[in-house]
């Protein structure tokens, strides 16, 4: 290899690791809140909910996660939209938000957020998410009926688990619930897809 494209691929990779954009990769909640959102959550800069402090996050948790969510994209008082780093994905944001809600609570401070809960796919439909989807509230697509699901699977499955994690319409971001890990959506909506589909195939 000549020495001026050995000089020009180090470079570029240099260039990548220090966080060019087309280098950044989809971040956990931990890595999000440890890079960006601590620098005013860790010390409560302009009144920002602190990290830990649970008493004030069930406060704003009052709101329901999607409100939160969209206040952490869209910016609120003096926080900027997207914690000023426009490079943040709205997933990245939900993640983020997620884990500071449930951080000294639900989630073990100790593991990475996203480690998903020890119930299946299965029992956390049968457990939350049929209060709405069984009967088809607000217009959630029924866990029976294939052809709800049917157009809104023209975007993909990676879609509908990105909209059951960040929240679509009526439909509450990770269910309303922070506890729950991009796992543990991605399992109960493959579970509900599959399963509506097995509806439709009885006679
Ligand atoms: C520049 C400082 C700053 C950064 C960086 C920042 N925040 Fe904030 N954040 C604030 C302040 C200040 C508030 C309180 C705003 C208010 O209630 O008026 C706040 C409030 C919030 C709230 C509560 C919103 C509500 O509706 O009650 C959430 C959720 C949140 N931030 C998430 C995040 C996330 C996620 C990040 C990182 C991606 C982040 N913040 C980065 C300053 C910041
Ligand atoms: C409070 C009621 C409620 C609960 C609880 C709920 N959903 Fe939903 N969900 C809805 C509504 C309403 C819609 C339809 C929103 C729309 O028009 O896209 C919906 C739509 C969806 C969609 C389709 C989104 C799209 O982009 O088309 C998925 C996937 C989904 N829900 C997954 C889940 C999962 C998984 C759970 C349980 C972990 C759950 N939902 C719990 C109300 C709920």
């Amino acid at each position: 290899m000549q020495i001026q494209t050995r000089l020009k691929i180090t470079v570029s990779i240099l260039v990548l690791s220090l966080g060019g954009t087309s280098a950044w990769a989809e971040k956990t909640g931990r890595e999000i809140v440890e890079q960006t959102c601590a620098a005013c959550h860790a010390s409560g800069k302009d009144g920002a909910p602190k990290i830990g402090d649970v008493a004030a996050w069930t406060q704003h948790s009052k709101k329901g996660i999607t409100k939160l969510t969209e206040s952490a994209i869209g910016g609120i008082g003096k926080m900027p939209a997207h914690g000023g780093q426009p490079n943040l994905s709205d997933l990245e944001m939900s993640r983020a938000v997620a884990f500071m809600v449930s951080f000294g609570k639900a989630v073990d401070p100790n593991k990475p957020y996203a480690s998903p809960t020890s119930m299946t796919g299965e029992q956390l439909v049968q457990s939350h998410c049929v209060t709405c989807h069984s009967d088809g509230k607000e217009g959630a697509p029924r866990v029976d009926d294939f052809n709800a699901w049917k157009p809104r699977l023209q975007k993909g499955m990676d879609g509908l688990v990105k909209s059951a994690i960040t929240g679509h319409k009526a439909m509450p971001a990770r269910s309303g619930m922070a506890s729950l890990s991009d796992t543990d959506l991605k399992n109960a909506v493959t579970y509900m897809v599959v399963q509506s589909a097995t509806y439709k195939a009885k006679p």
